[in-house]
């Protein structure tokens, strides 16, 4: 293990994290769209707005910390640091997966559930008769896609599969594919149909949906991921030759607010909601900030951190993403630095690539700005997972190789997140934790 000297010597050396400087857009200049805000959830029979539960994942294996760094790298086609790739060659647990895999980089994790003790997955009712398939909802995509009976069955290792020819609604479009690629060149494409798809109580007939029918081995690795939901901007929607439609541009006029939210749990399901914010499920008051509106995904600005409770504040712009589908908290190297500069033993292990510390250690609150919001994340999230019989995986890591930090499960879980569509801008509130 690399001494936390050595590591801070090594990332002012080699800290090429260009930041932009951007201004915060906390303030919005337009007339906003009203928020419904409920004090108890909606009844079920309500179609304009709904709840979601996410299904725990009983058989769910977590991924081993680097897996989920590599998914992070693969996924946004992030230069993958030298000492990640000498990680990978040395870490005989990733390795063995990899063989097993069929397949070199990154392809490992790609569709893994991404978090410490539980997959967000949400039940997807596809097609008349309706069949239920649970997607995992991921705001850092923009595509909905599936393993169907299309794939072929040599890629389908367990998961739910979509029989488009049990359903009457499906149509083919034809001459339109869908495909993600990755930048280490994993990746899945398709078909595209349009069909019925309903979350909870509202449904839209004709939303345009991926059938798989070639994924790399490791998509289809993990058997409780059949597919994904992507909520990000539809800029960000793969298929060709003409973009269509996220699922929450098909509904957004349907809701009575034209917002999700989302409320993941620690160790327990969360829920998701669609058309409104449950005044219940977080404390205080909602904090504001606009998102870049070209950006693909939900882009925001972090204003600064706190290490500790009795830390002080420290002012530092700098822009991240909110990812329901990334596990971990992707910062740059300064903060993840003075972060783990707390936390006794912590240090960079070369084995996985990233800083390890010992599982006995104290971890510290952590909190980020937005203006002057400070949304609270709890020393006890902070901790990914062992690697061995003294040692955990740190739930911050670097996001020295990409644009933007990344806000995924670690930090998502611990707040009360809404996804505002209508207005473009997200918001983050604190609220009880387990
Ligand atoms: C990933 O980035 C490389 C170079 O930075 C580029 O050539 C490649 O097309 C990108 N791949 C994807 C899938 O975006
Ligand atoms: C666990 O891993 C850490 C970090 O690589 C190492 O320092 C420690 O010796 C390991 N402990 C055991 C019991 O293998």
């Amino acid at each position: 293990m690399r001494s936390f000297a050595t590591l801070l010597l090594s990332v002012a050396i080699a800290s090429q994290h260009a930041l932009a400087a951007p201004t915060p857009d906390t303030s919005a200049s337009e007339p906003l769209i009203p928020l419904v805000v409920r004090d108890a959830h909606p009844e079920a029979h309500e179609s304009d707005a709904f709840t979601v539960k996410q299904v725990r994942n009983e058989g769910f294996v977590q991924p081993s910390g680097l897996e989920a760094l590599m998914h992070a790298y693969a996924k946004y086609n992030a230069t993958i640091p030298n000492d990640i790739k000498l990680a990978v060659k040395i870490n005989v647990q990733v390795q063995e997966k990899q063989q097993k895999r069929g397949n070199m980089w990154g392809t490992a994790v790609a569709y893994s559930p991404g978090n410490s003790d539980y997959a967000y997955l949400i039940p997807v009712q596809l097609g008349i008769p309706a069949q239920t398939i649970n997607l995992d909802l991921d705001t850092g995509s923009a595509d909905v896609w599936m393993i169907t009976n299309e794939t072929p069955s040599s890629q389908v290792k367990g998961q739910q599969v979509y029989d488009l020819r049990k359903s009457r609604s499906a149509t083919r479009l034809n001459g339109f594919s869908w495909h993600i690629g990755y930048g280490d060149g994993s990746g899945a494409r398709g078909n595209v149909y349009y069909e019925r798809m309903a979350i909870g109580s509202a449904s839209y007939a004709r939303q345009a949906i991926g059938s798989a029918t070639s994924i790399s081995a490791s998509f289809t690795n993990d058997p409780n991921i059949p597919g994904l939901l992507g909520l990000g901007f539809k800029k960000g929607n793969t298929i060709s030759p003409r973009q269509q439609n996220t699922f929450m541009d098909n509904i957004a006029r349907s809701l009575a607010s034209p917002v999700f939210t989302a409320n993941l749990k620690h160790g327990t399901p969360g829920n998701y909601n669609f058309g409104y914010v449950a005044g219940f499920e977080y404390t205080g008051a909602i904090s504001w900030g606009g998102i870049d509106q070209n950006s693909i995904y939900w882009q925001f600005y972090v204003t600064g951190f706190q290490i500790g409770s009795g830390g002080r504040f420290n002012s530092l712009i700098f822009p991240a993403i909110a990812d329901t589908g990334t596990s971990l908290l992707l910062l740059p190297d300064s903060i993840r630095n003075a972060y783990y500069a707390q936390v006794r033993g912590a240090g960079f292990d070369s084995y996985w690539g990233a800083v390890v510390f010992p599982c006995g250690s104290f971890l510290p609150d952590f909190r980020f700005g937005q203006g002057s919001y400070r949304g609270f994340i709890p020393g006890r999230y902070m901790n990914y997972g062992q690697i061995n019989a003294t040692h955990c995986f740190g739930g911050i890591q670097s996001s020295g190789g990409f644009s933007f930090a990344i806000f995924g499960d670690i930090a998502l879980k611990a707040q009360f997140v809404v996804f505002d569509y209508g207005n473009k801008r997200l918001g983050f509130a604190n609220k009880r934790l387990t």
